[in-house]
């Protein structure tokens, strides 16, 4: 609770608190022997997920920051990839965070390592370069999943025995489409800051390589507007879970 009221446009027109509209979901609908796991992106009208810096501060708004640390207050961990974290310079937050690599191509002695108050996680596949693995185990509580690449499901089982059932992915594009062609994403939370990033922006998506096996449907949880920044919550599939 914060005080802070959102507009709603949809389902019901009204004023909600973001710490509600956003609680995650009660255990009877969730999937079983994972967390659940939201994903929050942001973009421009024009689809731009970065301003022409690169970073995704380029394109945030007041409401997207403000909104940005709801999500984390309600969540338990936070998943990233490498790529985000590298470009922008993640730091350690309130909450653990999980960082997805495949290279094991870290900065070691980045706050984000070697000073975060929750040891980092970092989750990487059994038969990454054992140089490196040993390397960041020292400083980083690594979670190997997989041979060949990382298995995405094993390592949310990972976090679940952990004690982390609130999942927060915070992208990037890879990573999320990765998540989303295992079927291992819950809901999607996609901010629409309200401008145009033009061709300067470069061409990524909330959504980068492989193209997915098939059309994902989505189901409208909520519409919320704040000073013209709109907040979508979307359900994966096509009907809302029961509950
Ligand atoms: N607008 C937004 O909301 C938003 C949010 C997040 C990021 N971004 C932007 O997105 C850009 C970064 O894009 P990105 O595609 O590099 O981001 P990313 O998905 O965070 O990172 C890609 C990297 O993460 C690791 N990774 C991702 N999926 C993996 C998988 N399935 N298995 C193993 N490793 C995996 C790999 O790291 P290794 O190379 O270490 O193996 C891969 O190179 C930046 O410009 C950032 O600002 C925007």
């Amino acid at each position: 609770m914060s005080g802070w009221r959102v507009r709603q446009l949809a389902p019901t027109p009204g004023q909600v608190d973001p710490y509600e509209a956003y609680a995650y979901p009660d255990r009877g609908v969730r999937p079983v022997g994972r967390p659940w796991v939201r994903a929050n992106m942001i973009s421009t009208v024009d689809g731009a997920i970065t301003g022409t810096d690169g970073r995704s501060g380029g394109i945030g708004t007041a409401a997207d920051r403000r909104m940005f640390g709801v999500l984390r207050d309600l969540a338990d961990v936070v998943l990233v990839g490498a790529g985000t974290a590298r470009t922008e310079g993640y730091r350690p937050s309130r909450l653990p965070i999980a960082l997805v690599t495949a290279r094991l191509d870290l900065d070691l002695a980045s706050p984000l390592l070697a000073a975060a108050e929750h040891r980092t996680l970092v989750i990487t596949a059994a038969d990454a370069d054992p140089d490196r693995l040993a390397a960041t185990n020292a400083v980083a509580d690594v979670v190997a999943c997989g041979r060949g690449a990382v298995d995405l499901a094993g390592a949310l089982a990972a976090l679940a025995d952990r004690g982390f059932h609130d999942v927060l992915c915070e992208g990037g594009p890879a990573l999320l489409a990765s998540l989303l062609a295992a079927g291992l994403v819950d809901e999607l939370c996609v901010s629409t800051a309200p401008v145009l990033a033009g061709s300067g922006a470069g061409p990524a998506r909330i959504l980068t390589g492989p193209p997915l096996p098939a059309a994902v449907p989505l189901t409208l949880g909520h519409l919320l507007d704040d000073e013209g920044t709109l907040f979508a919550r979307w359900l994966v599939g096509p009907t809302a879970p029961a509950g």
